[in-house]
């Protein structure tokens, strides 16, 4: 897997298309919402490096296991310059990512559950974005059976934001 997540350069732009059936919290976790990353410890490199990126107005959602330890993030983003599809921060619009789910609890459906969790709360605001490598099978799955849709295809630029590469024009969100 790593190595493919190499070899293309090719990234999909996922959107929230749909509430699917409702996803249950899995058992033996807990969710907490809306974490200010500056105020939080976990991806420390990631949180820091987010937070520079969107001058500290990205946020978080954790799972945590039964004796407190994080079996998974999700990081929500509001526009910046890595995300130059999105329309402006008054719009609402974000793009859910960096996700991690640690490797023992893997599977057992922790990455769909979080998203759907973020995407429902923020429905009413603005676009749902996520980008995703696309030989990521693993996180392709979890974001379709949390109700988004591959819409566009991306690449990264040398500054390290991502930009549409396809013709079709982006739908109205
Ligand atoms: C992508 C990722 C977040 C998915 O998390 P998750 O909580 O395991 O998600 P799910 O439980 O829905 O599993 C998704 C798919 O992964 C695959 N999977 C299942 N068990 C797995 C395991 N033990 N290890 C790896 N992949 C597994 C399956 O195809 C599964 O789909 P299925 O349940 O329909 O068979 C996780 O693999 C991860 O952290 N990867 C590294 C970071 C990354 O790629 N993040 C996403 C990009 S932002």
């Amino acid at each position: 897997m790593k190595d493919n997540l190499h070899k293309s350069k090719i990234y999909g732009l996922y959107k929230y298309c749909n509430s699917p059936s409702k996803l249950n919290r899995p058992q033996g976790y807990d969710l907490h919402k809306n974490i200010k990353i500056s105020s939080n410890l976990f991806g420390l490199k990631t949180s820091l490096y987010w937070n520079v990126i969107t001058l500290g107005k990205a946020r978080s959602y954790i799972l945590t296991d039964e004796k407190g330890g994080i079996a998974h993030y999700s990081f929500v983003m509001p526009k910046c310059y890595k995300f130059p599809f999105m329309r402006s921060q008054k719009s609402g619009d974000i793009e859910i990512g960096p996700c991690f789910t640690r490797e023992k609890d893997r599977g057992r459906g922790l990455y769909p559950y979080v998203i759907s969790q973020i995407a429902n709360s923020h429905n009413k605001c603005g676009a749902i974005y996520m980008v995703i490598h696309n030989k990521n099978t693993s996180s392709i799955i979890g974001v379709e059976k949390a109700g988004f849709k591959r819409r566009q295809s991306l690449k990264k630029t040398i500054f390290k934001s991502f930009i549409i590469i396809d013709d079709r024009k982006p739908e109205k969100p």
